[in-house]
């Protein structure tokens, strides 16, 4: 039996024994012909960045898809956006560490995860999947991988206040070990951050 697990604004997310189905569904305020070509590009995008990621760190198994439609394995674990403040520090920092090895392998393959958030990663045993290659997309430049680091030490302050100094400082441990560059990464992470005081890249209003 199929049961609704999620539904975010792009998708519906399906759990079926142990599959995970994730269909983007029509919006009406958008032309159908331009909705079906936006749709079926996402989908195709996100396939394309999990086929790729499968081959660096743990993401759940492709298993089949058609246009609008992923069929995942079901990663049954634990969620860090649950369970990572209910860890101790030990188990914590190891977390945290791996999150920023693996975030290091994406980057050195150009993959941009585009949405590291909590709610995208899951432990299971010793090891982290990233999930929801959604927003994801493949670039080069230091701009983008700063900001993929930047949003997930924003997704720890607003969700994991209490310990989010710390466990931010074992992802860039963890990001130091494996990334090919960096020093100019950080220094870039630096710039973002200083910019992010005021304004984001999009003008938004951030940190207020
Ligand atoms: N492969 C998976 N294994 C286990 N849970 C999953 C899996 N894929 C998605 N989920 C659950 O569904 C939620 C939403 O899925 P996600 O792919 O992140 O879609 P969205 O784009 O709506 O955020 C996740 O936060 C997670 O709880
Ligand atoms: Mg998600």
């Amino acid at each position: 039996m199929k049961t609704l697990i999620s539904q975010g604004a792009e998708a519906k997310i399906y759990l079926d024994k142990k599959l995970i189905i994730k269909e983007r569904v029509p919006k009406n305020y958008r032309i159908k012909e331009l909705d079906e070509k936006i749709r079926k590009y996402r989908t195709r995008r996100e396939i394309s960045i999990l086929e790729k990621a499968s081959k660096i760190i743990n993401v759940p198994k492709l298993i089949s898809f058609n246009d609008f439609k992923i069929v995942v394995e079901f990663i049954d674990g634990k969620k860090l956006a649950d369970y990572l403040d209910s860890f101790d520090n030990k188990k914590r920092f190891w977390i945290c560490k791996l999150v920023g090895n693996n975030i290091a392998l994406l980057h050195n393959n150009n993959i941009i995860h585009g949405d590291l958030t909590t709610s995208n990663m899951i432990l299971k045993g010793n090891d982290v999947y990233f999930i929801d290659f959604g927003l994801s997309f493949i670039d080069q430049k230091e701009e983008h991988k700063a900001v993929d680091l930047h949003l997930l030490k924003q997704a720890l302050e607003s969700k994991h206040y209490k310990h989010y100094n710390s466990s931010f400082k074992a992802v860039l441990d963890g990001y130091k070990e494996n990334s090919n560059n960096y020093k100019l990464i950080i220094e870039r992470l630096n710039k973002v951050e200083g910019r992010g005081r005021y304004k984001t890249k999009n003008n938004k209003i951030a940190n207020f």
